[in-house]
């Protein structure tokens, strides 16, 4: 069994940068024709100077003729000025601006403490067209961690959503029934992306015959209920939900650690994940839409021309990828390690 589809983007990746994202990027550069790439590097990407010279650094990483687009995004602050809203949108290649709140996950401490700070941006990215993608989790610590995105929809996202009408917003990387329940009644400028890993794993994952740190990303794997959601969503042709792989990379001594990070690596086998959930839920017809439409459309970004083909044949993960090559005296764990993934990559296009 095989399918050919045009070829994908990833609409939420985090490709690091120096050495890490020299042994990432030909993962992602090999499946994905373009990627939103977030702006959470130790010290963030706040200005357009600052994304337009990372985006030459990814440029500058790609395999040889790779085409591989990276579509660079923003990081909000509470200062974040109007002007370099303008910047960012006056450069072409800024897609979006990233809110993460302070706290709130890997690289966050330059984050917002309060939203309101940044209406006047909000208002220029509106009036600009400049999507605001979401990391939607409150950080209050009193609220039970797998309740803090729900949380976030009440008390903050519908605010935004009512105050700003006309703003683009992506609740990225969406787990919950609650998440795709309010993004499928908002209005067309609402969309979400759902990850590989939220879309197969519940949260029992993380505790299977002991702790899992290699399961452990933010926002949490949720309960079974809210995993079948985010299927029915993904596999719904609905246009408001795309693909983000949300694929974090962490060196696997700070995964497996006292207080170990957050993130999975998935880009390994980015589109193919995606293809065992289509698959195992009869919707493989479906994939096209989610993994190749949405997205630009959203984005109002053109279609990719290239397509790529997906055997159905399972291939062993290895059990770690080596960061030694690229000066990393450590390795990654990626998703599937040491397990086999279901499908495969024939050919890509250009
Ligand atoms: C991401 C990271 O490591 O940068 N981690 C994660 O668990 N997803 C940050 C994020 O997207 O929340
Ligand atoms: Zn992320």
């Amino acid at each position: 069994m095989s399918i050919t589809l045009i070829r994908p983007d990833d609409w939420h990746v985090h490709l690091r940068d120096n050495a890490m994202l020299h042994a990432v990027l030909p993962d992602t550069a090999r499946r994905f024709a373009r990627a939103i790439v977030m702006p959470n590097l130790k010290l963030p990407v706040r200005t357009t100077a600052e994304a337009l010279s990372y985006r030459e650094r990814i440029l500058a990483a790609r395999p040889m003729q790779s085409a591989f687009e990276p579509l660079m995004t923003l990081y909000l602050t509470d200062n974040t000025p109007i002007v370099e809203i303008e910047r960012a949108k006056a450069s072409g290649y800024v897609h979006a601006v990233k809110y993460y709140p302070a706290g709130a996950t890997t690289h966050s401490d330059f984050g917002v403490t309060d939203i309101e700070r940044c209406y006047d941006a909000l208002a220029a990215m509106e009036a600009l067209s400049l999507p605001l993608l979401v990391h939607g989790e409150v950080t209050d610590s009193a609220v039970d961690i797998f309740d803090r995105e729900a949380v976030f929809i009440d008390r903050i996202l519908q605010r935004i959503v009512a105050r700003f009408p006309r703003l683009k917003i992506v609740l990225e990387h969406v787990t919950t029934r609650d998440g795709v329940e309010f993004v499928g009644a908002a209005p067309a400028t609402i969309a979400a992306t759902l990850t590989a890993h939220h879309l197969l794993l519940n949260r029992n994952a993380m505790f299977r015959g002991g702790l899992r740190p290699h399961a452990y990303c933010l926002p949490v794997l949720k309960r079974e209920r809210h995993r079948e959601a985010l299927v029915a969503a993904a596999i719904s042709g609905n246009p408001k939900f795309f693909l983000g792989t949300d694929s974090a990379p962490h060196a696997r001594r700070t995964k497996e650690a006292a207080c170990g990070c957050a993130g999975l690596y998935t880009a390994h086998a980015g589109i193919e994940l995606y293809a065992e959930v289509f698959k195992e839920a009869d919707a493989l017809a479906r994939l096209e839409g989610f993994a190749s439409l949405h997205g630009p459309a959203f984005y109002g970004l053109a279609q990719n021309r290239a397509r790529i083909t997906l055997v159905e044949e399972s291939w062993l993960v290895p059990p770690e990828i080596d960061l030694m090559p690229a000066g990393i005296a450590d390795s990654l764990v990626p998703f599937r390690a040491g397990e086999y993934v279901g499908f495969r990559i024939a050919e890509a296009g250009a």
